[in-house]
């Protein structure tokens, strides 16, 4: 079990600002000749006589970054060897005949994870617009777990956390907010009254679009033990490599995200004046409908995600994102690189809802005036 890994690791001061704490946490305890950084472990078995027996059972380059997360998000994290597993050991945990709330907005790949199940007859799903708290509130009563998914992937919702969290407790459900886009330093869904966070650290903890890895993070040991077994159980167990390589991605996770947030929040204030652009989805922008919520649950900004819809045809849209030189047409988000794409493009049923035109930006580091310049570029060619 990985509940005593903190243990293992250099303590972490409580005082101390998150910026430190992504420097420091999960390094080994300091002592004389000790390495800075938690080596790379490639073992699949281990000699008998401790906790670990085989390789399924855990590894000291998986709990550095766990250690490190659990800081941050404050609870004991699992890694997993995608965000998406992450998701399927949480959904595990939802009895047979259960209902699941979630929002018509979330990650279509969470949706399809639910919807297999409901297809099964294993569970059944309720879809809620995510944007509506009174809907999602009501929508707890009878339910066993309620999914929420602030910031959403692409429409950039912002949901209440504490009072849906609140609601769903109420209603004896598991609250659970899917983390990935609002980062842990951006939202504290533990702290807001959620039972379980989830990152695809796949994006931004990871920062360099290297890697896929998932993360589930709880204050409930009983549901911690859970998430544990069920990875043991069924072998979504991460990488070393990828551990190492997310760790030192959240070493930078401070600055890489203040740089791009700024970016970000630039960019959507000269695409909401380009006469091509009919919105900007940005919740810290003024005069988003959600600036006022954004203000209330993401003070220290909305983090490096933003989409917008075009006055264009989706072919017109397409073709100019092709155009871009320095922005790639990618899917994905959260690496220092910036990524834009059409999410659209995919099967309708993968995006149901989404706007055709709908661009999802993923802004980087890069800076701000080269991405306006290649972006007002490829606009104007529409
Ligand atoms: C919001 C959100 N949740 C979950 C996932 C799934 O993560 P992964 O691709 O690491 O499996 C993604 C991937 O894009 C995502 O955007």
């Amino acid at each position: 079990m990985n509940q005593d890994i903190n243990a293992q690791f250099a303590q972490v001061d409580k005082s101390w600002n998150e910026a430190t704490v992504v420097a420091q946490a999960g390094r080994p305890r300091r002592s004389a000749g000790a390495a800075m950084s938690q080596p790379i472990t490639l073992s699949s078995t281990y000699v008998h006589g401790s906790d670990l027996s085989y390789g399924r059972d855990g590894n000291n380059s998986w709990s550095a970054l766990e250690a490190a997360l659990g800081e941050l998000d404050g609870g004991t994290a699992t890694t997993f060897s995608s965000g998406l597993a992450a998701a399927t050991a949480i959904a595990s945990l939802v009895p047979t005949g259960g209902k699941v709330v979630i929002p018509q907005a979330a990650y279509y790949g969470v949706k399809g994870i639910f919807g297999a199940a409901a297809d099964l007859n294993h569970i059944t799903v309720q879809l809620v617009d995510g944007a509506d708290t009174a809907a999602c509130i009501q929508a707890c009563e009878g339910a066993a777990m309620v999914w929420m998914e602030s910031i959403a992937n692409p429409t950039l919702v912002v949901q209440d956390i504490s009072a849906i969290s609140a609601a769903a407790k109420n209603a004896g459900a598991i609250a659970v907010v899917d983390a990935t886009f609002a980062t842990p330093l951006r939202q504290k869904p533990l702290e807001l009254g959620a039972d379980i966070v989830l990152h695809s650290a796949t994006k931004f903890i990871g920062g360099h679009s290297d890697l896929l890895l998932g993360a589930a993070t709880t204050n409930n040991d009983a549901l911690a033990a859970r998430i544990y077994s069920y990875r043991h159980d069924n072998g979504a167990i991460p990488g070393a490599l990828e551990t190492f390589l997310a760790l030192r991605g959240l070493r930078t996770l401070a600055v890489r995200l203040d740089c791009s947030q700024r970016n970000a929040l630039e960019l959507a204030t000269r695409l909401a004046a380009h006469p091509k652009v009919t919105k900007v989805n940005y919740p810290g922008l003024e005069g988003d409908s959600q600036h006022e919520i954004a203000q209330q649950l993401l003070p220290h900004g909305s983090g490096a995600m933003l989409s917008f819809e075009l006055d264009a045809t989706p072919e017109q849209a397409d073709s100019a994102l092709e155009s871009l030189a320095l922005i790639t047409h990618a899917t994905s988000l959260g690496g220092v690189e910036s990524l834009i794409e059409r999410r659209a493009r995919y099967e309708a049923e993968m995006n149901a809802g989404v706007p055709l035109t709908l661009c999802r930006f993923s802004v980087g580091i890069e800076n701000v005036n080269d991405l306006w310049r290649d972006l007002e570029a490829a606009l104007n060619r529409m």
